[in-house]
């Protein structure tokens, strides 16, 4: 008999759920929330109350998709953090009320062991290569930026974290002081495929071992351009695909170098990236290039499977299904895991 997980993900601005069936995804519907765009970021408030008008409407289609009736679920995963607080209440509490009304088990989701395991789902008709432990894994996202190891489906250790910013916040805060709309990552990205990556050179910090800082980047990058600005007010609109390029090419230049650096201290060769920032053209490039210089054997996720989504929550499910690694009734989500 398959194993059909409902999957629920709410932890920042997207809602989504999808449904994984033996690990095969058959429906992963992802509503985004256009509200934020005015402010230039998510507002934490605004993002619950749209989980709270969306998780019904998803769900339904999310089932409609998979052609599947609730019946035939056998649990219900969900995001129990980290995240947004009111983000994670509504998923939370809706997953809570669909297992009850069910009477199925309840599966917790790590959010950030779910954005590496997205590595694992299997979609129909395709032939799917999977890592192998150890997995080393870049986990970029809005919210962390991180090196990992999976020992194995369920167990992952950090060796390497940010001490300040992650990756994603350095590309939506630098695309804020270049007047970008939020989310500014995919702009960035699409710009600087039209400019020189070596027109401008911004400092790389000096962070100890393993770890990252992007603080001191995002600082320097605004005092940069109020230098500029100074002598020609229009510099950012006359420049801003070599900006672009260039800021993308340090942030790239920072990951990749300790990504590297772990490589060579663990001896680990199945190298991958995951999260929102692994979407980018730039770090998919560098990392190939190194992969082949340094013998990876690389794993970069389906687009699709990068930004936030149910369907890695469902594959994480999946894997605690049959471990027997359920959740009770009384559970609360955490902002940090
Ligand atoms: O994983 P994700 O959807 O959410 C979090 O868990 O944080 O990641 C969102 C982040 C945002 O900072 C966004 O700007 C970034 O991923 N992002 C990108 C690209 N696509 C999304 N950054 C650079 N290049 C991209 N193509
Ligand atoms: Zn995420």
């Amino acid at each position: 008999m398959a194993v059909t997980i409902l999957a629920v993900e709410s932890s920042c601005d997207d809602t989504s759920v999808a449904v994984i069936s033996d690990g095969e995804v058959l429906s992963n519907l992802i509503a985004n929330q256009a509200v934020h765009i005015a402010y230039g970021g998510v507002v934490p408030e605004l993002a619950s109350r749209a989980h709270q008008a969306n998780i019904v409407p998803v769900t339904h289609e999310a089932l409609k998709q998979a052609a599947i009736s609730p019946e035939d679920i056998d649990a219900v995963a969900f995001t129990r953090g980290p995240g947004l607080l009111g983000s994670l209440l509504v998923g939370t509490s809706f997953a809570k009320g669909f297992a009850l009304g069910l009477n199925i088990p309840l599966i917790e989701v790590n959010h950030l062991q779910a954005h590496v395991l997205a590595h694992f789902i299997k979609e129909p008709g395709k032939e799917k290569k999977m890592p192998q432990f150890p997995f080393l894994c870049l986990l970029v996202s809005g919210g962390h930026t991180r090196i990992i190891i999976l020992k194995n489906h369920l167990e992952m250790e950090t060796i390497g974290n940010t001490i300040d910013d992650a990756a994603g916040e350095a590309f939506d805060k630098c695309g804020k002081i270049m007047g970008l709309p939020y989310p500014a990552g995919p702009v960035i990205d699409k710009l600087a495929s039209q400019g020189n990556k070596n027109a401008f050179t911004f400092a790389k910090p000096r962070v100890n071992g393993l770890d990252f800082s992007f603080s001191g980047l995002k600082t320097s990058f605004l005092y940069f351009l109020r230098d500029r600005i100074k002598n020609d007010p229009a510099f950012v609109e006359n420049n801003l695909a070599d900006l672009c390029a260039s800021l993308q090419n340090v942030i790239i230049n920072i990951l990749v170098s300790k990504v590297v650096k772990a490589s060579k201290l663990t001896g680990i060769t199945e190298v991958g990236i995951a999260g929102g920032v692994s979407a980018n053209s730039g770090l998919r490039l560098a990392m190939l290039h190194e992969a082949s210089k340094e013998n990876w054997n690389l794993f970069v996720p389906e687009f699709r499977f990068t930004t936030d989504n149910a369907a890695m929550i469902g594959i994480t499910g999946y894997y605690k299904y049959i471990k027997g690694e359920f959740t009770s009734q009384s559970v609360a989500p955490l902002a940090r895991y």
